[in-house]
């Protein structure tokens, strides 16, 4: 087998590089190792950047987007008892998000890339990258019984943080950033009505808790657990006992109980590859990098990677090998940008377990900041909304 660009991965990052270079006329095959019905089903993010809410958009597969997501104008800090606004479009010229979840713009360029022709093969098993400084890189793989081998010109890493292509770079050849939080998330799916119109991220002694929303009757929560937790320690009881304590003010809200169909722990950890590439070898999303959730970049950081990537690509084949060679310095930019801003709003929300009662005071007085200074407030929601991709 022979392609342009042998993608590895059908996360965002991969689907969507393959549908943007697609539209540039290139060639690419895109092999995942589990199965299209498990990817369509996994259950992440649910936030979209105005930029990337634009860019699905004017690629022609934003429309089911369009009629099923929720446009949200803003979101709740809740802290000391009492909710406060900030209102994107107000403070960033216009702009706004999109809650539509991950699983569902998967489901939306899986099916753009079969009905043209693109190729993606799933369930594919022991996939392994080579040749990667040579100009004719290869991905070899078990598929339908048999070993076989793909020799493209370049290969893009979008196989996901615990994927095979980062750790093809030899350790000489890349410099790692990490930070692991000392929390997870504990996120469930309820069968409930909104409690809210836009999300609530809230600060609470007890820790943080996020609502967020899937449709008008499925809704998105999370709260702050230890990073060891597990499903089973948390019966439905002890799950609504935590949220209303952290979420309930003076105000008079409630929050909806209702049947919770969905339960897991996310760990929280921030991570950079340096540089991005290795030879013919390019990393997207979170093969690079990740984020905590607090900020909800991740998602969008990989489909602003990855039409970096696909223009630097398009550029190749023009004959002008720059945007390739800049690939890595351009993406890394807004993903320390990402970085900060995820780490900046995790540090903010959280309890720590071994901060002392001067960092939480600190907390408090930021976040009385964010509320009443419109300058530092536009900085939060020029950030959550995303920067331009431009
Ligand atoms: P992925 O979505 O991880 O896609 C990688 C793909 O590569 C997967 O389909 C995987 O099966 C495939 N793959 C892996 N290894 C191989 C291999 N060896 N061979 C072939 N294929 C392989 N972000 C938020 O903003 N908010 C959230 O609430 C949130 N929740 C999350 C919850 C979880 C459990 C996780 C893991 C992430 C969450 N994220 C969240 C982050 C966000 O979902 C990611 O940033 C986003 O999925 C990145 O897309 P990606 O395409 O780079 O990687
Ligand atoms: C969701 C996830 C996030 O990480 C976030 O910050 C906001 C919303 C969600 O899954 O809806």
């Amino acid at each position: 087998m022979r392609t342009q660009v042998g993608i590895v991965g059908a996360g965002p990052a991969g689907l969507l590089l393959s549908h943007l270079l697609h539209l540039d006329g290139i060639d690419s095959v895109v092999v995942e190792s589990r199965s299209r019905q498990e990817i369509e089903a996994t259950i992440r993010a649910g936030v979209l950047e105005q930029g990337t809410v634009d860019l699905l958009k004017q690629t022609g597969v934003g429309a089911r987007m369009e009629r099923e997501g929720f446009v949200h104008q803003g979101i709740y800090l809740r802290f000391g008892g009492a909710s406060h606004r900030i209102d994107f479009p107000s403070l960033t010229g216009g702009r706004a998000i999109m809650v539509y979840a991950q699983h569902e713009v998967i489901k939306d360029l899986v099916a753009a890339r079969l009905d043209a022709g693109g190729k993606i093969l799933f369930a594919v098993k022991d996939a392994a990258v080579y040749d990667l400084d040579t100009n004719a890189p290869k991905v070899r793989f078990h598929h339908a019984g048999r070993v076989e081998e793909l020799e493209c010109d370049f290969i893009a890493g979008c196989d996901g943080f615990h994927g095979i292509t980062r750790p093809s770079i030899p350790s000489r050849a890349r410099r790692e950033f990490t930070r692991v939080y000392p929390f997870g998330w504990f996120g469930i799916l309820v069968e409930a009505p909104p409690s809210t119109d836009e999300l609530i991220y809230a600060h609470h002694d007890r820790g943080f808790a996020l609502v967020s929303t899937r449709s008008p009757q499925i809704q998105r929560l999370y709260l702050q657990c230890d990073p060891e937790d597990e499903v089973k320690n948390w019966p439905d009881s002890r799950i609504w006992e935590e949220l209303h304590a952290r979420l309930e003010n003076a105000q008079g809200w409630r929050l909806a109980e209702g049947r919770v169909f969905q339960k897991s722990v996310i760990a929280m950890r921030s991570y950079v590859v340096e540089p991005m590439r290795y030879g013919r070898l390019f990393l997207a999303g979170d093969a690079a990098h990740i984020v905590p959730p607090t900020g909800a970049k991740g998602l969008n950081l990989a489909a602003a990677d990855v039409r970096v990537l696909s223009r630097a690509l398009a550029s190749f084949y023009r004959g002008d090998e720059q945007p390739l060679k800049d690939y890595s310095a351009t993406a890394l930019r807004r993903v320390w940008r990402a970085e900060h801003f995820s780490w900046w709003m995790t540090s903010l929300l959280h309890r720590f377990h071994d901060e002392t009662p001067f960092h939480h005071r600190l907390q408090l007085a930021e976040l009385d900041y964010v509320v009443s200074s419109r300058t530092k407030a536009q900085t939060l929601a020029e950030n959550y909304v995303g920067l331009p991709l431009d």
